[in-house]
């Protein structure tokens, strides 16, 4: 990592980060995301594909995982892995796994595990059952981010990492009137415009090992978790 810094101010919830972030339910992301997915991996996956490479370039770093990857979505990130990973992703919209499966077959990803339908706020997976987890743009979607992160650090074994990769808001300047200004539209996006880092900072059980700017006009900063 280029930088690293120190773990700082624990997030307490949706309410943590001064101002409440927006309100944003299941529902909201279903719908959005049967409407993002057939034109998810053309307009999104184009403007995200340096930062996807330099996140699966960090778990690539890592040893022979069991990664399981958190809002997997179509799957964009997938043929990235390394095959020594194997991977297991979920997510909450059956439109947008319905083309990540489509992905896994057609590019043969036998190291992908499974693709499973389900919400990361609650994991059906066993205590320390994989060995790193990846979320990348999904901590800012989901209704309740610091639940999503407690389900994450209960399924990574102590000694594992958290990778997190996400757009986090501005604390001034025109970037964040924007980001303020655009959070009123956060259930149409199906995304909080307006998210701080603190949200996912300061966890006892994730000790922050590294942070930097992940591209796309460092709009996106790239965090390493330890779990303790
Ligand atoms: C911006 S997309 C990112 C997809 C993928 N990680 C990528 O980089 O292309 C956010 C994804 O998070 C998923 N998501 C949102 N809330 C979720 C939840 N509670 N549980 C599981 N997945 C969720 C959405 O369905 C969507 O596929």
């Amino acid at each position: 990592m280029a930088e690293s810094l120190p773990d700082s101010g624990r997030s307490g919830g949706q309410q943590s980060a001064g101002a409440a972030l927006a309100d944003l339910q299941d529902s909201h992301i279903i719908a959005a995301y049967a409407r993002w997915a057939p034109f998810y991996d053309r307009f999104f996956g184009a403007f995200t594909a340096s930062t996807c490479r330099i996140t699966l370039a960090e778990m690539n770093r890592l040893p022979p995982s069991r990664v399981l990857e958190v809002g997997v979505g179509t799957g964009i990130s997938l043929p990235r892995y390394d095959r020594k990973h194997r991977i297991v992703g979920i997510d909450l919209s059956r439109d947008m796994l319905d083309r990540g499966r489509k992905r896994v077959a057609e590019e043969k990803l036998d190291n992908v595990e499974a693709l499973i339908e389900m919400d990361a706020e609650n994991l059906s997976f066993d205590a320390g059952s994989f060995d790193a987890a990846m979320a990348m743009f999904v901590m800012s979607v989901v209704p309740d981010p610091d639940r999503v992160l407690s389900e994450i650090a209960r399924v990574v074994r102590p000694g594992g990492h958290v990778i997190l990769v996400n757009h986090f808001s501005a604390e001034k300047g025109p970037r964040a009137w924007v980001e303020r200004w655009m959070s009123r539209f956060s259930a149409r996006l199906g995304w909080r415009p307006e998210f701080p880092i603190e949200q996912v900072l300061g966890r006892p059980e994730l000790k922050l090992v590294g942070r930097r700017p992940a591209k796309a006009f460092d709009l996106f900063t790239l965090l390493v978790f330890e779990r303790i």
